[in-house]
């Protein structure tokens, strides 16, 4: 299948409750009416990660006003809406059983359809609301939770080829950060911090999985940075250079991985996709692959790589239009696979 993703004129409300943020959208077709996100990164800070119970009670508090806001913004009403569509995993538990929750009150209450969307598949979407994007494609799906690599063949047709065997590239991030005393989340700071460092002063440990593989694995490059901040010679370094080499060293095995996959499977079209897309360093190493290697490369524009509902609505829409709906029994499921 290679035609690019068409896309039906629906208008949908989605709604994303996976994590840490409370999200709500309001979608026509590709159309961004509202994209609402709020954040929870004040309320976590603290603690140095997300802490479940504090999540899912601030998205009780803050779901209602924040679907409002988007019905607001995008100047809609629930009865002129075509459906919901909602995240129903993978995720923390208790913060997704809150978004079906509500989703599925507003849906009887409308009286409108309703479906249940995997978060990693509005991830691996986003970018067509900016983008066609022709089938067959690779896309990188990099985030807080996930890092994994998919074949794309159509729409719900997804070959997972590789993923991580430890951590995440988002989790590589945020405890690196963590290590370097620089806070929660720690991808973005690592990002501003490194421009103003050097990716090559310090060679941190790239994993090399077997030829042919796709997996990845951040947890050695996590014991070096540990192994060397605890070492002699740290104070040659500044902490911009220290940052700069560890976030190279991330950057390297997920550039170096996905370019592999796309030579061995002849695919010419690359996505990348979710929370850690944002890195400024990926995005510029990516592009710049992409040119010397003769790839098409798409990213979605930095508010569609983290968590959104715009992603989870344009998910949904296509399968509402397929004419699938989720019963009102829906479940929220913390592991999901795509
Ligand atoms: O997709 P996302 O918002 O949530 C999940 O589904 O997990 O991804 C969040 C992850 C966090 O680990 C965060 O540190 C990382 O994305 N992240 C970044 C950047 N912005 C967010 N990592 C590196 N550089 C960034 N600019
Ligand atoms: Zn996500």
């Amino acid at each position: 299948m290679t035609s690019p993703l068409h896309h039906p004129r629906l208008r949908i409300l989605g709604i994303e409750t996976s994590c840490d943020d409370t999200a709500a959208a309001v979608l026509h077709g590709k159309q961004i009416l509202a994209n609402i996100v709020s954040s929870q990164d004040a309320i976590h800070r603290p603690y140095g990660g997300v802490v479940p119970e504090l999540a899912s009670r601030h998205h009780l508090r803050n779901i209602l006003p924040i679907v409002d806001q988007a019905l607001k913004t995008a100047e809609m009403r629930l009865d002129q809406l075509d459906g919901i569509a909602v995240t129903n995993g993978p995720g923390l538990i208790g913060s997704l059983l809150v978004g079906v929750s509500v989703a599925k009150a507003i849906a009887v209450a409308a009286d409108l359809p309703l479906i249940g969307v995997n978060h990693l598949e509005g991830h691996l979407l986003a970018v067509q609301l900016e983008h066609e994007v022709s089938f067959p494609f690779l896309c990188l799906l990099v985030s807080g939770g996930h890092t994994s690599l998919y074949l794309a063949r159509g729409r719900g047709e997804y070959e997972l080829l590789g993923a991580t065997r430890d951590d995440a590239a988002g989790e590589a991030f945020d405890k690196g950060a963590k290590m370097l005393g620089l806070g929660y989340p720690g991808g973005r700071v690592i990002d501003q911090l490194a421009c103003g460092g050097n990716p090559a002063a310090i060679r941190f440990p790239r994993a090399h999985v077997k030829a042919g593989q796709y997996d990845f694995s951040f947890s050695g490059l996590k014991t070096a940075l540990r192994q060397f901040l605890y070492g002699q010679e740290v104070s040659l370094y500044r902490l911009e250079d220290i940052a700069a080499s560890y976030q190279e060293a991330i950057v390297d095995m997920l550039v170096e991985r996905t370019l592999h996959a796309a030579r061995q499977l002849h695919i010419q079209r690359v996505v990348v996709s979710g929370g850690v897309s944002a890195n400024s360093r990926l995005r510029f190493r990516f592009r710049a692959a992409g040119e010397e290697q003769g790839l098409e490369v798409y990213m979605p524009s930095l508010k569609l790589c983290t968590d959104n509902a715009a992603m989870i609505a344009f998910a949904g829409a296509w399968r509402l239009a397929c004419g699938q709906r989720s019963a009102w029994d829906l479940g929220a499921f913390a592991t999901l696979r795509l």
